[in-house]
């Protein structure tokens, strides 16, 4: 792809707002966007053909992240939301330099602050991909956050919880015998908060609940971000229009391919509020 863009931004308050995510995950932060702002167009592209991002090397991150952001811009979105932790971790600033003259680009990082101020126990655990935890974003946090409140952060990951939300398996026995696995040793540590640092977990929430209850309070980033976006928005004048019974409406592209499984686990994942379609299968 060529990678120099059209010097004009998209203004128009009709303009999408545009979501991108290595795979189904962002589509937390999408549904937490419609109940925020539910006037609000919103594109989301799902790299399907590389999920999962949290095994790659920071520099193929942020290359697929780039390709993706351009392809967003292209699509005449208005703002951005990289829903993405990992993507985040690596790419907010490359693409802020790279992006930033033509549209607003938000990113994510786990949302330990709320975690930080509300643990009892001063111990709280992040469940996040290993790329996230070897970018400066969450390193960021815990130094000049969690730390001077004296809160022990423990970092806990796995490769298997991303793939599994992608299949739709959010809610089978094996999955919860696994969650209980990764998750066991935070219990016994005495945390008594988990932020999940990926945006394919919210997913895995009521597995994670049925397995350990109430021990927990489990907090993410999503309802965060949506009320960032609506900030932005407001700030640069781009708020859509209110329309009378309006419905948030999303379209889903995905860069590897579709089936008829991308359908049921859209079904699945998206709240029935929303309406959505599936726009193409695009590889760029
Ligand atoms: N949803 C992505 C995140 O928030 C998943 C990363 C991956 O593809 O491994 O980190």
């Amino acid at each position: 792809m060529n990678s120099v863009l059209p010097v004009f931004a998209s203004t128009s308050l009709q303009a999408p707002i545009g979501v991108f995510d290595s795979g189904v995950g962002g589509l937390s932060v999408v549904h937490e966007i419609c109940q925020h702002l539910p006037d609000e167009q919103i594109i989301y592209l799902a790299d399907t053909a590389n999920v999962p991002y949290g095994a790659k090397t920071d520099e193929e991150i942020r290359a697929l992240t780039a390709i993706a952001v351009e392809w967003l811009y292209r699509k005449g979105c208005k703002i951005v939301v990289v829903a993405c932790n990992t993507a985040s971790a690596f790419s907010l600033d490359f693409l802020r330099q790279k992006y930033g003259e033509y549209f607003p680009i938000i990113g994510l990082v786990p949302a330990l602050k709320p975690a930080v101020l509300n643990t009892q126990t001063k111990k709280v655990a992040v469940l996040a991909t290993p790329a996230t935890f070897r970018g400066q974003l969450i390193k960021d946090v815990i130094e000049y956050f969690a730390k001077p409140q004296g809160v022990e952060v423990i970092a806990v990951t796995s490769l298997a919880l991303v793939p599994i939300v992608e299949e739709g398996k959010q809610h089978t026995v094996e999955t919860q015998q696994l969650l209980q696995q990764i998750l066991s040793p935070i219990v016994s540590s005495g945390a008594d908060y988990l932020v999940l640092g990926c945006t394919h977990y919210p997913f895995l929430k009521q597995s994670i609940g049925y397995v350990f209850a109430d021990q927990m309070t489990i907090v993410d980033s999503g309802q965060a971000v949506a009320r960032q976006v609506g900030r932005v928005l407001a700030h640069q004048q781009l708020n859509a229009l209110p329309k009378m019974g309006s419905q948030p409406t999303v379209s889903c592209y995905f860069t590897g391919g579709y089936t008829i499984q991308t359908d049921t686990l859209l079904k699945q994942l998206l709240s029935p509020q929303v309406t959505w379609k599936i726009a193409q299968f695009t590889a760029y």
